[in-house]
């Protein structure tokens, strides 16, 4: 008896393994039905620009999902959809800042830069949403030449921030739950039971769900239409500066226009004419990026229908080609338009390059919550006149 109690602590042993294992592995599956990422990292130190670009960074604050690797600087996509990114950059003294946000090996999606050499501190903002692939990494580069650096100390000068908003399996996975009878509770009984038996059917599972998802496509068309009238979002880029004319007799409001869509779920924004028009009503948030012209002031509002501004953003400094951001939410009705509108007058104007200094991103939060009613196609045909 004495020599089988060592035999059987390693198997008790083995079999607490085995069961950590699989609590960690059906833990993931778990994840991976939730369907979450979400990083948000920052850099405690200066950085020169020099062969090595890729801004690392040494603070986690969040990192659900594990999808950042904060030492190689890179987000790599687990779960294909539509991500929401962020970035502060703080701007060394004496030194040009210039930091692209980067998709794989040299896709340029957006920029902070400012060339100014002056001896102050500050920071600039970007931000986009990004449609990502299953493995497309997402990173920040600084320039190479040593003539620029980005500023950061223990006081988080330099942030980046890229979350998870819409899930390209969206629809699936509200049916996938919906054709699982057993609850939460239950799953969370059964987990220690079925454990192994998960861990050895895994590979068939997938191969399984794979088939499934196919043929719910198929059946479930039209519910997954009604799955996606639930996303409504957009981020847009433009590659060219405004410029502020005077205009004869009543001045002409029109909606800075766009020629870049990153993303357009559910078509809600109109690129040429730049034009947001609320499908669903719910809270957005919208935050939008604009370049300064070293000799004009910039005055760009975030207006909603007609002219109603929300929010604005404003520069009148003799500096370079820096960025001004500015962000918030809204509660939209149906019909609701929301636009961009850059001052029209000379002496005043925005920039923006190839590079897009000027963005403008929104995205549906939270829908209303509120029972289907009939007067619906009244309501948006009174919005109707609210474009601008
Ligand atoms: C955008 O608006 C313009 C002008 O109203 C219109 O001609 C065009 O068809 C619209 N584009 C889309 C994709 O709806």
């Amino acid at each position: 008896m004495d020599t089988m109690l060592p035999q059987s602590s390693v198997l008790i042993g083995l079999l607490c393994l085995g069961y950590a294992g699989c609590v960690w592995g059906f833990a993931r599956l778990l994840d991976n039905a939730e369907l979450r990422s979400a990083f948000s990292v920052a850099r405690t130190n200066s950085m020169e620009g020099g062969p090595k670009m890729t801004v690392t960074f040494d603070s986690v604050y969040v990192n659900i999902g594990g999808d950042f690797d904060a030492k190689a600087g890179l987000f790599r996509c687990r779960i294909p959809g539509a991500y929401y990114f962020s970035f502060t950059v703080g701007k060394f003294p004496h030194k040009d800042l210039s930091v692209m946000l980067m998709k794989n090996r040299n896709e340029v999606q957006a920029i902070v830069y400012e060339e100014n050499a002056g001896e102050e501190r500050k920071v600039q903002s970007q931000s986009v949403m990004l449609q990502l692939e299953f493995g497309d990494t997402i990173w920040l580069r600084l320039h190479g030449d040593p003539r620029y650096a980005l500023y950061s100390n223990t006081g988080h000068y330099t942030t980046f921030n890229g979350y998870l908003i819409y899930p390209d399996t969206y629809g699936y996975q509200m049916h996938h739950h919906q054709h699982h009878p057993t609850s939460d509770s239950q799953q969370q009984e059964n987990l220690h039971l079925q454990a192994t038996e998960h861990i050895k059917s895994n590979a068939r599972d997938i191969t399984v769900e794979k088939e499934l998802s196919h043929k719910k496509e198929e059946e479930k068309e039209e519910e997954e239409d009604e799955e996606d009238d639930r996303r409504s979002a957009f981020s847009v880029g433009r590659t060219q500066s405004i410029l502020g004319v005077d205009q004869v007799g009543m001045p002409q409001h029109r909606p800075v226009s766009f020629n870049t869509a990153f993303v357009n779920i559910g078509e809600d924004f109109n690129v040429t004419e730049g034009l947001f028009t609320c499908r669903i009503p719910g809270a957005y948030y919208f935050s939008f990026n604009v370049g300064k012209l070293p000799q004009k002031t910039l005055s760009v509002k975030l207006m909603k229908n007609h002219l109603e501004v929300q929010a604005m953003i404003y520069d009148d400094s003799q500096g370079e080609k820096a960025l001004q951001s500015q962000s918030l939410m809204m509660a939209l009705k149906s019909g609701d338009t929301v636009w961009l509108y850059s001052h029209q007058r000379d002496g005043f104007g925005a920039y923006s390059n190839h590079a897009k200094y000027i963005t403008f991103t929104g995205f549906l939060v939270y829908p209303d919550i509120t029972p289907s009613s009939p007067t619906s196609a009244t309501t948006s045909q009174s919005q109707a006149d609210k474009r601008p």
